[in-house]
């Protein structure tokens, strides 16, 4: 079997029918067969408190070691507010300390967000570019996979219905294996 490339998705919705989370396992299936995905559990992460870093929850080392072991990232984002959900922020803010060694540190990531509201996450995900900067991530641009009014995108069954939207995902994973493939190459 060939080495599979690893893929770790995070959703900013911790909501049981999150169109976030649809969006992000839809997205996965346009990855090729040799990516692996991976969906990180996030809900258990407590609230960041410098004090835990002395006797750090399981939650949080699983979570840490997930982020190694990935060789890139997807995220979906709601946006509340204007911004990303504190669970994201949060789950963001426990590898960005100096304990975790920078897990996610160069890796490629490509972002995208739904809400049911007409601009489909563009506020919160400029506010998450700035926090990849911050992880010194190497996102994908391009393009911006923004999907708006999601309570009309998805089917019963929570697959993507809406062709241009899917063009675009599309596109994304795209343009995202090669910046994978690029990364790896020139890390190896
Ligand atoms: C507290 C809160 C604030 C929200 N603020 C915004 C917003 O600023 N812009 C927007 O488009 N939608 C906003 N929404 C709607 C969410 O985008 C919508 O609920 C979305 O479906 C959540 O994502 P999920 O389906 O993955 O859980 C907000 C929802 C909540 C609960």
């Amino acid at each position: 079997m060939t080495h599979q490339i690893k893929v770790l998705g995070i959703s900013g919705s911790l909501r049981s029918k999150s169109y976030n989370t649809m969006l992000l396992r839809h997205a996965s299936k346009f990855l090729p067969d040799d990516f692996s995905f991976t969906l990180a559990e996030i809900s258990n992460l407590p609230f960041y408190n410098e004090d835990l870093e002395n006797n750090l929850p399981k939650s949080v080392t699983e979570f840490v070691e997930l982020c190694h072991s990935a060789d890139a990232v997807l995220i979906s984002t709601p946006e509340y507010n204007g911004q990303i959900p504190g669970v994201l922020k949060n789950a963001l803010d426990w590898i960005s300390i100096a304990l975790m060694k920078k897990p996610l540190a160069l890796k490629p990531i490509a972002i995208m967000g739904a809400s049911t509201g007409l601009v489909g996450t563009a506020r919160a995900q400029t506010n998450l570019r700035n926090l990849l900067f911050a992880l010194n991530m190497d996102p994908v641009n391009r393009p911006e996979v923004r999907l708006s009014q999601a309570n009309l995108k998805f089917n019963e069954d929570g697959i993507l219905i809406d062709d241009k939207d899917l063009q675009m995902l599309e596109q994304l994973i795209t343009n995202f294996e090669a910046k994978v493939r690029k990364h790896l190459e020139e890390n190896s």
